[in-house]
């Protein structure tokens, strides 16, 4: 029995679809239930940043989050496979027709993405005061929380419907599948097989 947690959401309904490619079963969560059990798996529902905690406990053997959040925190973990699903990148988000300016003593961000706004000015070796969000990022600036964002843009409709415009982008993301350590090396026949299998589907 191999147990996955898998983010709430398109991502885990597109992930179920790939199994049901790979092992010739569907998988669908009944109405409000978290668990799923069938043909040996047991999927669980949780939210996207909690995918790599249930891994990182073994409560989860294997995991499917989007890079941004494995780059949010270190985690001890393997990164088996790329999904290729959700794909996204991390990009800073400004009010229409400003720039960013690097020359300002210090620039105000808000985020969801803590880590990786910091990391990234660090290299800069530039002065940023990160206040974090969790949600509704797009709103800040447009009140004066902030003089920018960064945030997850996929279309990048939702910035524009706000009126900000899409800037430099931090890094690129997409799902991967992930697993705990001791359970790649307790149960490596059996995830080797499910990552060739789902890989065969990508
Ligand atoms: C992300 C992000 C934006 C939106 C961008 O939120 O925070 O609001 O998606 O997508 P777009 O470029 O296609 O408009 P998400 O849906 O991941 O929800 P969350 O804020 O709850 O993480």
């Amino acid at each position: 029995m191999l147990t996955i947690a898998l983010p709430k959401g398109r991502i885990a309904e597109e992930t179920l679809d790939k199994f049901e490619k790979a092992f010739g079963e569907k998988f669908i969560f009944e109405d409000r239930k978290l668990i799923l059990e069938k043909a040996g798996f047991r999927f669980l529902n949780v939210r996207n940043q909690d995918v790599p905690t249930y891994v990182m406990h073994g409560a989860a053997d294997l995991g499917v989050v989007g890079l941004d959040v494995l780059e949010e925190k270190e985690y001890d973990l393997i990164k088996l496979l790329d999904l290729q699903l959700g794909r996204c990148k991390v990009a800073f988000g400004l009010r229409a027709g400003e720039q960013l300016d690097f020359n300002k003593s210090k620039i105000t961000i808000a985020t969801k993405h803590e880590v990786i706004a910091k990391k990234y000015f660090e290299q800069k070796a530039m002065a940023v005061e990160i206040i974090k969000l969790y949600g509704s990022i797009e709103l800040a600036p447009l009140v004066g929380l902030c003089d920018c964002i960064v945030d997850i843009v996929e279309t990048g409709e939702t910035m524009k419907q706000n009126g900000l415009e899409v800037g430099p982008t931090i890094m690129e993301s997409s799902a991967h599948l992930i697993a705990n350590k001791n359970s790649f090396y307790a149960k490596k026949d059996l995830i080797l097989d499910l990552k060739e299998r789902i890989e065969a589907h990508l």
